[in-house]
């Protein structure tokens, strides 16, 4: 294999790429953003390896959600702040029902870019390029707007610095203390039968908190009063990935988020992608499609993980209800046939999507459920650890997939349907799902 370096995968085939007009511009600005630090540092990404590991050998859980893009607009505190508290609140009921630590995930502070099934998009005649994701162009659809403009990397690593910044000041100063769990609360929450549910188990791990004070445990000084939380993204534009990436004791990361992922239509082998991501020690998630064949997996974890060590790599089935039961089996089969140690969890978004009657892309509620239950079973007949979730979700109380027991139709749908990108469930719905699939783990 030819040698590795952080530019080695120009030499390759690179997919969902955009073309920028001002080669000059791009390469300045690149050259900017390989001199400004990392967003995480080497010892952090090398924890969030070991975590994996745990996971992967089934002493933990991973639960990973965020949007689906983040915006550039929506780097707003009260809008960071609400998905950070559900996470942590799904966290809580996960926790007492696995009786197992769980790592958190956020898909935050860097998912930017977005790969698109076409290179143009028409409207009434006009065609101008797709809009990729706010790192590379704006949603509206102008020509200005939709040129790729490589300034945008800039602004989108000093918005994720500044998202960065303010969940770790979250995670680290109270935000996230355990003893105030059941403060953590959002209204809408607060307001529906969930609500109970969940102050139910708030008021439980209060009780249990309240006991360690007794028999003299200082909580402050402890690790319940803080998160730890992680950020990842998909690394799609590697402009970016590849300028942020950085060496240290001889080892190579990158430095645009702890865990990164490669989505289900860049993973070829002899892709550019891989390719970048082969070298680096983060953490990889694998989109695993119902397209993925099995020596294509195999293959694929031979080069992210030659040296088969878990807690590196992240398989995320995302196969749809539908498909779901036919085409897991045979690659979760295939991976523990060949004793690959992997982390395999579940995407129950992206293989359920669909245009509803009023004309809106959503996904179903059950669909959505009916998915990960198949994950759970799937493994639990093949003897393997079903090792966490993926969610496309939000702390906003927006309307965007339909179901669930605030009962959203088709009609709501037009009500809050704020997403750029994917249908994601709203604080309320995936509350719901922590609880229905607690049972499972
Ligand atoms: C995503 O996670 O937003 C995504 C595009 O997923 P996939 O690559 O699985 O389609
Ligand atoms: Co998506």
């Amino acid at each position: 294999m030819s040698l590795w370096h952080a530019q080695s995968w120009r030499e390759k085939t690179a997919l969902q790429q955009p073309t920028y007009p001002d080669q000059n511009k791009l390469e300045a600005i690149e050259a900017k953003l390989s001199n400004l630090p990392p967003l995480v540092i080497a010892n952090e990404i090398e924890q969030l390896r070991n975590r994996f590991a745990d996971v992967a050998q089934g002493n933990g859980f991973l639960l990973q959600g965020g949007d689906c893009a983040e915006s550039f607009a929506g780097c707003r505190a009260g809008q960071i702040e609400s998905t950070f508290k559900v996470l942590l609140q799904m966290a809580v009921v996960l926790t007492h029902a696995a009786s197992k630590p769980v790592v958190k995930v956020g898909r935050i502070a860097g998912q930017y870019a977005k790969p698109r099934s076409s290179d143009i998009e028409t409207q009434n005649g006009i065609a101008l390029p797709s809009y990729r994701g706010d790192i590379i162009n704006s949603f509206e659809f102008t020509e200005q707007a939709r040129t790729p403009d490589p300034e945008r990397m800039l602004e989108a690593y000093y918005l994720a610095t500044s998202t960065l910044n303010f969940v770790r000041a979250q995670a680290s100063h109270g935000g996230a203390d355990l003893s105030q769990v059941s403060s953590w609360n959002l209204d809408f929450v607060a307001n529906s039968s969930l609500g109970e549910q969940y102050d139910h188990i708030a008021n439980k791990v209060q009780d249990t908190l309240s006991f360690m004070h007794a028999c003299g445990v200082d909580l402050k000084q402890s690790s319940l009063s803080s998160a730890e939380l992680y950020t990842s993204h998909e690394a799609l534009l590697l402009n970016y990935e590849s300028a942020l990436a950085f060496d240290y004791r001889d080892q190579h990361y990158a430095g645009s988020g702890h865990m990164l992922w490669i989505g289900d239509r860049t993973r070829q082998p002899d892709g550019a992608h891989v390719e970048f991501l082969r070298g680096v020690r983060n953490p990889i998630g694998v989109k695993v499609g119902p397209t993925t064949k099995i020596d294509d997996l195999l293959q694929l974890c031979e080069l992210l993980n030659p040296n088969n060590e878990p807690g590196r790599l992240n398989l995320i089935a995302r196969m749809g209800n539908q498909k779901i039961g036919e085409f897991l089996p045979p690659l979760v089969h295939a991976i523990s046939r060949e004793g690959q140690n992997v982390l395999w969890s579940s995407d129950p978004m992206h293989g359920n999507t669909l245009k509803s009657d009023s004309g809106y892309k959503t996904r179903r509620f059950n669909d959505i459920l009916g998915e990960l239950n198949q994950f759970f079973d799937i493994h639990k007949s093949e003897g393997t650890v079903a090792g966490g979730v993926h969610f496309e979700m939000t702390g906003q109380n927006v309307t965007e997939c339909t179901g669930g027991a605030v009962q959203i139709t088709d009609q709501d749908l037009a009500d809050r349907y704020h997403t750029q990108c994917d249908p994601r469930l709203n604080a309320d719905q995936v509350l719901e799902m922590a609880f229905l699939i607690a049972d499972s783990l």
